[in-house]
């Protein structure tokens, strides 16, 4: 049986992209084999179709690190065909063909059951970018982070991580302070919940000074370089950074005196490899109590428009939730 997908061809060291049929004969033998809904699109799968070798190494491939879908068939005991899953992370859209595309074919411990109180459509507008979201904000919460720890700085902000963070930190009772590139997009940051807007080039203000003012409760961090350390170093005592992204640099320079003269954390968040247990928590959560309706930040697409959502990702142009329509 054929079905759609997008796929990334390579020749030479050109990457072409382009919308085939496949067969399921050229879906990896794993246990469940699910009928995808819908996808999302994260920066990720931008690396993954230009051919970045830290994200995708072979091709032809399909990118899409998220799918939302329907059980068709299932070796692994826990699943039966007809119910709704979501699979994110993992190997999905890296090594793996992925969710842009009609089908997917998994291992059982990449699945999760859909929670009560989301949808394949609203869980893919979460997606990777909104389920990370919410594990900084769990792990800073973990950590001591409570609505009386002061404001809330997120980086990145018009971004698919700072975007749903925002939304959602404003949600649960949070005052959130959005950094952003783009002088034009203050307003929609507003409207999504932010308190205040500061410039990227603000952030880097004081970069040569050990320590600056105390001022955040806590920080979701998606872009790292300088940023992320000017960040640290504006802690309150005691307060957590949650990083999980490079786009501007995956280094920067630091000090050890934020740490042992003001106390604060610097807090690993990885949605890939986090074992499906926690991740389940983490997606019921977001299916309760952190249930937020995101659908002003929605772009939609389908395959034959998902091309130009890669080069916008690509360019930092982006606002908001790629959402991909499989069924379009
Ligand atoms: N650790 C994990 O498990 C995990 C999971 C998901 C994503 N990530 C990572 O988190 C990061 C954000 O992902 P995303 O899906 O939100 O990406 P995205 O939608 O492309 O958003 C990134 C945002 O960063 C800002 N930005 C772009 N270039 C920048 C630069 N040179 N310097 C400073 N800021 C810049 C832009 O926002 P403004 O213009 O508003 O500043 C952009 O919208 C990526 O590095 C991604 O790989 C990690």
């Amino acid at each position: 049986m054929s079905f759609r997908a997008f796929l990334v061809t390579k020749e030479e060291n050109n990457f072409s992209r382009n919308v085939v049929d496949r067969q399921l004969s050229d879906l990896p033998d794993n246990e469940v084999l699910i009928d995808v809904k819908y996808s999302s699109l994260n920066y990720k799968d931008g690396l993954s179709a230009t051919g970045n070798p830290g994200v995708t190494r072979v091709f032809p491939h399909t990118p899409g690190i998220d799918a939302s879908g329907v059980v068709l068939e299932s070796r692994d005991k826990d699943f039966t065909p007809g119910d709704e899953v979501i699979v994110i992370g993992f190997d999905l859209g890296m090594g793996t063909s992925g969710g842009f595309a009609e089908r997917i074919c998994v291992p059982g411990g990449w699945v999760v059951k859909m929670p009560h109180g989301l949808t394949t459509h609203s869980s893919m507008l979460l997606g990777t970018a909104g389920f990370t979201a919410a594990a900084c904000i769990d792990k800073l919460e973990q950590s001591g982070m409570t609505n009386e720890s002061g404001p809330v700085l997120v980086t990145g902000s018009t971004g698919g991580v700072g975007s749903v963070a925002i939304k959602l930190l404003s949600n649960i009772g949070y005052e959130v302070v959005a950094v952003t590139g783009k002088v034009d997009q203050h307003d929609f940051l507003k409207k999504l919940g932010a308190e205040e807007v500061v410039s990227r080039e603000d952030m880097l203000d004081g970069k040569d000074k050990p320590l600056l003012p105390e001022r955040w409760g806590g920080v979701i961090d998606t872009v790292g370089g300088d940023i992320l350390f000017n960040a640290v170093k504006s802690l309150k005592y005691g307060e957590g950074l949650a990083a999980c992204g490079l786009v501007a640099s995956p280094q920067f320079s630091a000090t050890v005196l934020p740490f042992i003269l003001r106390n604060v954390n610097l807090l690993g968040i990885d949605s890939v490899q986090l074992p499906v247990a926690e991740k389940e928590l983490i997606w019921e959560k977001l299916g309760s109590d952190w249930n937020v309706d995101l659908s002003e930040l929605e772009v939609p697409f389908n395959l034959d428009t998902l091309s130009t959502g890669i080069d916008r990702i690509l360019a930092g142009e982006m606002v908001g939730r790629g959402v991909v329509n499989l069924e379009e």
